[in-house]
C-alpha cells in the first residue's frame, strides 16, 4: 500500500507501506501491479486522489472491490473503483457509479441509484427507487424512505430519517431530517 501519512516499511493491517502516491509509477512497474484501490473514506478527498493517480499512472485500472460477505441482487451494476464492504446488501437492479463506498451492513434497496463518489456509512438503510447524487454522503445509520432523492454533495447526518428529498450541498439531520446549513464543495464531514 501507499500512504503519505505512514513511514515506508511500516505495516498497516499486515500490508507493508511501500511509499506514497508520487512513488506509484515506479512501484507499479517493480511489483507488476494490475489494479489500484483508493481506500479513502471522505468522498471529496477520494476524488482528488483518484484524479492525481490517474494523472500519474494513466490507464491504470481501478476494479470494483466487493467483500465476499456482501450480497448483490440480480441485475445490479457496480462501477469501477467502488468498494462494497462486509455485510452490505444491495437489492436487484441498482446502479452504483464509479468510486462509491458502501460500508459495513449498509443496505440499498431495489432499483436505487448511487452516482459517482457517493457513500453510505455503516448501517445506512434505504427503501427502493432512491437516488443518491454524486459526492453525497449518508452518515452512520441514516435511513431514506423509498423513492427519496438526495442531491449532489449533500451530507445526511448519522441517525437521520429522510422522508422528503434531501437538498444538494446541504447538511441535514434529525428525525425527520431537516436542512441545518449549507456546505461548500469538499467541506469535511467525518
Ligand atoms: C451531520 C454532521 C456532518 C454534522 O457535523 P457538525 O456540523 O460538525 O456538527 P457538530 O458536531 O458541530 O454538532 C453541532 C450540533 O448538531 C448536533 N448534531 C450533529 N450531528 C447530528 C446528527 N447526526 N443528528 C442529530 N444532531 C446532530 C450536535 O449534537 C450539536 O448539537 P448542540 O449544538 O446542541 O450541541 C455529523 O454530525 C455527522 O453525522 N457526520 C457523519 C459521520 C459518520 O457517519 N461517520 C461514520 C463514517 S464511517
Amino acid at each position: 500500500m501507499v500512504d503519505r501519512a505512514c513511514r515506508i516499511g511500516a505495516k498497516v493491517l499486515g500490508y507493508p507501506v511501500l511509499g506514497e502516491d508520487a512513488d506509484l509509477p515506479g512501484l507499479i512497474q517493480r511489483h507488476a501491479v494490475q489494479g489500484l484501490v483508493a481506500a479513502i473514506g471522505d468522498n471529496a478527498r477520494r476524488a482528488e486522489m483518484v484524479e492525481r493517480i490517474r494523472n500519474l499512472c494513466p490507464g491504470m485500472p481501478f476494479p470494483a472491490v466487493i467483500h465476499p460477505h456482501a450480497c448483490i441482487g440480480a441485475g445490479t451494476v457496480i462501477g469501477a473503483g467502488t468498494v462494497v464492504m462486509a455485510g452490505a446488501v444491495i437489492g436487484p437492479d441498482c446502479r452504483i457509479g464509479e468510486f462509491c463506498l458502501i460500508n459495513h451492513l449498509a443496505s440499498l434497496d431495489h432499483d436505487s441509484v448511487m452516482e459517482g463518489f457517493s457513500s453510505l456509512a455503516p448501517r445506512v438503510a434505504t427503501g427502493g427507487n432512491c437516488r443518491i447524487g454524486a459526492y453525497a454522503a449518508l452518515g452512520i445509520g441514516a435511513v431514506l424512505r423509498h423513492g427519496i432523492q438526495v442531491g449532489e454533495h449533500a451530507v445526511l447526518g448519522g441517525g437521520a430519517l429522510a422522508l422528503d428529498p434531501v437538498e444538494a450541498y446541504a447538511v441535514s439531520y434529525g428525525v425527520p431530517a431537516k436542512k441545518i446549513r449549507e456546505r461548500k464543495l469538499g467541506d469535511s464531514y467525518l
